[in-house]
């Protein structure tokens, strides 16, 4: 008879576990940060919006979350981030590299702004390499740790939002290879979680869609809308032992949306 005596606990998932998790104070963040709490987490929530990280500080309990000043671009704002979450919780098992910035749409590249592309990948792609770095310096001698690095369908087609954000969102595909292939060696693991259009204060912002806007954006999966709650649960998932094995993966989180072509085939949509 086959014992499950070894699966975690079924309602803590990450028991036990500290977190550190960068854009933390609102959005795909905050829910990240409140449902790692929920599963017993401790959780160091990294921004640079004080007062709304300093808010869910305060709803939570020091006990459990701490917020902290820190833009994911300067490497000693983060190397500071990490070392709080070991001074005050004692060590640092998961990282998820979830700050972002986007850039407005333009309709022509020749509108594109250099400097406005280089900040986008300075948040999106440079973050994440500082946050796995600092991250690394501590999980190296603790021989484990599960860096979750948050794409989205952006990671893997093109068309969807702009040249900057694309292309930081496709390197982090990269990065998260490169950085598994080093860091296995020391148990650490190193996965990306892509999910499609979030019908949050950012997504509206940027498709510039209201409530009724958003529940018509095309799916795969009909009268099924994609809420942060689900990509926390994926998060989870990367974040806890449960995906022990997993590592330089690619975790979609779209109902199908990069993998199925829905304009052209026998199942085509029109
Ligand atoms: N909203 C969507 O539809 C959607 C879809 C796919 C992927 N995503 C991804 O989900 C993640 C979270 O996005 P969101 O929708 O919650 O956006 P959001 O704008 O609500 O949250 C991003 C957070 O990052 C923080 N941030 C920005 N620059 C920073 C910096 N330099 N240093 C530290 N923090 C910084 C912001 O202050 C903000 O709190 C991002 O990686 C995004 O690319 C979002």
């Amino acid at each position: 008879m086959a014992s499950f005596s070894h699966l975690p606990h079924a309602t803590k998932r990450l028991e036990g576990k500290v977190a550190l998790i960068t854009g933390g104070a609102r959005g795909l963040g905050e829910c990240i940060a409140r449902v790692f709490c929920e599963h017993g987490a401790k959780v160091v929530i990294a921004d640079i919006r004080d007062q709304q990280g300093l808010a869910i500080q305060d709803s939570i309990g020091t006990q459990f979350l701490i917020y902290v000043h820190c833009d994911v671009t300067k490497e000693t704002d983060v190397e500071n981030a990490i070392n709080l979450a070991i001074s005050k919780f004692q060590k640092l098992d998961i990282i998820v590299n979830n700050a972002m910035l986007i850039d407005d749409a333009k309709p022509s590249i020749l509108d594109n702004d250099v400097a406005e592309f280089e900040k986008v990948l300075r948040v999106n792609l440079t973050g994440p390499f500082l946050g796995i770095k600092h991250a690394a310096r501590v999980m190296i001698p603790a021989k484990k740790g599960s860096i979750v690095n948050v794409g989205s369908v952006c990671s893997s087609i093109g068309g969807v939002a702009t040249h900057a954000y694309t292309s930081s969102k496709h390197g982090l595909i990269g990065l998260t290879k490169n950085a598994a292939a080093e860091l296995g060696k020391f148990g650490i693991r190193v996965n990306c979680l892509s999910p499609y259009f979030i019908a949050n204060v950012a997504g509206k912002e940027f498709f510039k869609l209201d409530d009724e806007g958003c529940l018509n954006v095309y799916s795969n999966l009909k009268s099924v809308h994609l809420l942060e709650e689900d990509v926390a649960q994926a998060a989870i998932y990367l974040a806890s032992d449960e995906s022990k094995y997993i590592s330089g993966h690619n975790l979609a989180v779209d109902g199908g949306f990069t993998t199925i072509n829905p304009v052209f085939g026998v199942f085509s949509a029109s």
